[in-house]
């Protein structure tokens, strides 16, 4: 069943979802636009890469999106966490730490021991959470 949290705190009237089919994806797409990992991707990528994503978190400003993030994982072992975003507009009013919480107490990911994300320079965002950065034990091969 989807879940759905209505937080008042100060971050106004937001609304946090976990339902995939309430993504807007134009609204996704301007959000990517201002990142600069994501700025080139299109409906159709987009699309693809959300089919097999889960969970898919959205913040909600009304009827605007102003948060966005999304896992990949087995759902039993290990979760990778991909596209941390919330809107200029909505940013240092705890969304994003709402969001991080949403997919770490996310009933489908009880079972996870390790959750892995890369950043290039959102550490203490990250630390706050309880991440911690590990240079000895990460590779990877971009393509
Ligand atoms: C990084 C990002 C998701 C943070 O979201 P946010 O809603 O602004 O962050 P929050 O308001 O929830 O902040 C949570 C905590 O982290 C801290 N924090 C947030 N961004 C921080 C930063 N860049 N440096 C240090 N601390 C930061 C806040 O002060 C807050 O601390 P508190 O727990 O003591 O109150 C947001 O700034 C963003 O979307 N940036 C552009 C896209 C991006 O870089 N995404 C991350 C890719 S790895």
């Amino acid at each position: 069943m989807p879940l759905e949290k209505h937080s008042a705190g100060p971050a106004g009237a937001i609304t946090y979802s976990d339902d995939p089919s309430r993504v807007n994806l134009s609204q996704l797409l301007a959000l990517y636009h201002i990142t600069y990992w994501a700025k080139e991707r299109t409906a159709e990528q987009v699309t693809r890469a959300l089919r097999h994503s889960h969970p898919v978190i959205t913040a909600w400003d009304g009827g605007r999106l102003v948060g966005f993030t999304r896992v990949i994982s087995d759902l039993t072992y290990r979760a990778t966490i991909w596209d941390v975003i919330v809107a200029e507009s909505h940013q240092k009013r705890g969304i994003g730490r709402e969001m991080m919480r949403l997919v770490l107490d996310h009933p489908d990911l009880k079972t996870v021991s390790m959750f892995v994300l890369l950043t290039k320079n959102q550490h203490r965002f990250y630390e706050h959470l309880g991440f911690e950065t590990d240079t000895k034990m990460s590779m990877a091969l971009r393509r």
